[in-house]
C-alpha cells in the first residue's frame, strides 16, 4: 500500500507589519477590541507589487530544502489560493515556472480558507494511486488585495502569506484521511460579490472587488461545521479525541479555535495558535501554523496532527496526518 508523507514544511510572511494600533489609524478600531473578539494583535502585508507568486515561492524552496528535495524532484504542483497573480495561467504555473519545473501537472484549487486541506486531500489521492511521488503542496494568499481597507467590520481580521509542504510516496502511513465538505447554499456568508464572468465594467462600477461578511453567521457556521468534523475525522480512523497529538486549526479567530479545541478536549498548550501574529491568512494560515509548530521543535516525527479548516463556500474540512 502506498501512503503519503509530509517530508517537508516552508512557510514565508511578508516583512510589512500592520498592527492594530495601525489599524486604529485607518478605522474606527481598537487595539482592545481586536484583540478581546479575535486575539489578532498584528499581520503581515505583501509590498506593493508583491505577489501570491512571490510569496508561493519562497514558502516552497523552504519547504523543498527542509525535505531534502531540488525541485527537479517535484511531479506535482497544487497551489490553493483565492487570490491568484493572474486570471490564467494558474499561480501553481506561475511557481513551476519559478522553480524552473517542466511536464508534470500543475494547477491551482479554489476553496478560499479550507484551499489547503482541499490541496492536500488532492495531492494525497495522486500519491496514493501512485500518480505522482512528490507533491508541492501550497497555501498562498496576498488577501490584503482584496479586503477593504476602509471596513473595519472585515480589515482587521486578514493578512498576507504562504506555506507549503512536500508530500512524498512511502510504505510508512502519513496523511491517514482527508475530509472535505461544501455547501453552496451558504454562499453570500463570505464572498466577494463579483468576479469576471460579470464583466470588469460591473465589477468597477459596483466597487465589488472586496471580501463581505456576515461574522456572526460565519463564526456559528465554524463552530459548528468544525465540532461535526472532529467527530467525522476520530470515527473514520478508530481513534480516540486522546490520541492527537496537536491540533493545527485554520487561524481566523481564537475563539473558534479555543471552541474546537474543547470540543476536543485539548489543552491550548496542544493547539498551535499564530493568529495573533499572522491573523487569517486564508489557504496560507494552516501551512504556515505547521511550519511555524515544526520549525519551533513542537511537533515532531511520528506525532499525530488534526489539521482543520473552514471558509467561503461554505468550506470545511481536516485531515489526519502521522507527521
Ligand atoms: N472595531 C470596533 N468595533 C467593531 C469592529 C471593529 N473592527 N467590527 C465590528 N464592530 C462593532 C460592530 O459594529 C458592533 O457594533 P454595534 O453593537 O454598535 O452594532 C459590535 O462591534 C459587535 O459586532 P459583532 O459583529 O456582533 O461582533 P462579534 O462579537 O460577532 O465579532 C467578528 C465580530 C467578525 C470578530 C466575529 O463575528 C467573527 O470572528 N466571525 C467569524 C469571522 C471569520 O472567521 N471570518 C473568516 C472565515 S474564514
Amino acid at each position: 500500500m502506498i501512503w503519503s508523507r509530509i517530508t517537508g514544511t516552508g512557510g514565508y510572511l511578508p516583512e510589512k507589519v500592520l498592527t492594530n494600533h495601525d489599524l486604529e489609524k485607518m478605522v474606527d478600531t481598537s487595539d482592545q477590541w481586536i484583540r478581546e473578539r479575535t486575539g489578532i494583535a498584528k499581520r503581515h502585508i505583501a509590498a506593493d507589487g508583491q505577489t501570491t507568486c512571490d510569496l508561493a515561492e519562497v514558502a516552497a524552496r523552504r519547504a523543498l530544502e527542509a525535505a531534502g528535495r531540488s525541485a527537479q524532484d517535484v511531479d506535482l504542483i497544487v497551489v490553493a489560493t483565492t487570490t491568484p497573480d493572474k486570471i490564467f495561467p494558474s499561480t501553481a504555473c506561475l511557481l513551476q515556472q519559478r522553480l524552473d519545473v517542466h511536464g508534470c501537472a500543475a494547477f491551482d484549487v479554489q476553496a478560499v480558507c479550507t484551499g489547503f486541506i482541499y490541496a492536500l486531500g488532492v495531492a494525497d489521492k495522486f500519491v496514493r494511486t501512485g500518480s505522482a511521488r512528490c507533491a508541492l503542496v501550497v497555501g498562498a494568499e496576498t488577501f490584503s488585495r482584496i479586503v477593504d481597507w476602509t471596513d473595519r467590520q472585515t480589515c482587521v481580521l486578514f493578512g498576507d502569506g504562504a506555506g507549503a509542504v512536500i508530500l512524498e510516496a512511502g510504505d510508512e502511513p502519513g496523511v491517514l484521511s482527508t475530509h472535505m465538505h461544501a455547501d453552496g447554499a451558504y454562499e453570500t456568508l463570505l464572498h466577494v460579490p463579483f468576479g469576471v464572468s460579470q464583466g470588469y465594467d460591473k465589477v468597477c462600477e459596483h466597487h465589488a472587488y472586496y471580501v463581505e461578511m456576515r461574522g456572526t453567521e460565519v463564526f456559528k457556521m465554524a463552530v459548528n461545521t468544525l465540532g461535526r468534523i472532529v467527530d467525522e475525522t476520530l470515527e473514520a480512523n478508530g481513534l480516540d479525541r486522546s490520541q492527537i497529538d496537536w491540533l493545527i486549526p485554520h487561524q481566523a479567530n481564537i475563539r473558534i479555535i479555543q471552541a474546537t479545541a474543547r470540543k476536543l478536549g485539548m489543552p491550548m498548550d496542544r493547539v498551535v495558535v499564530t493568529v495573533d501574529e499572522q491573523a487569517n491568512t486564508s489557504a496560507a494560515s494552516v501551512p504556515l501554523a505547521l511550519d511555524t509548530a515544526v520549525r519551533d521543535g513542537r511537533v515532531k516525527r511520528g506525532e499525530t496532527l488534526l489539521l482543520e479548516a473552514f471558509g467561503g463556500g461554505f468550506t470545511w474540512g481536516s485531515a489526519l496526518v502521522k507527521f
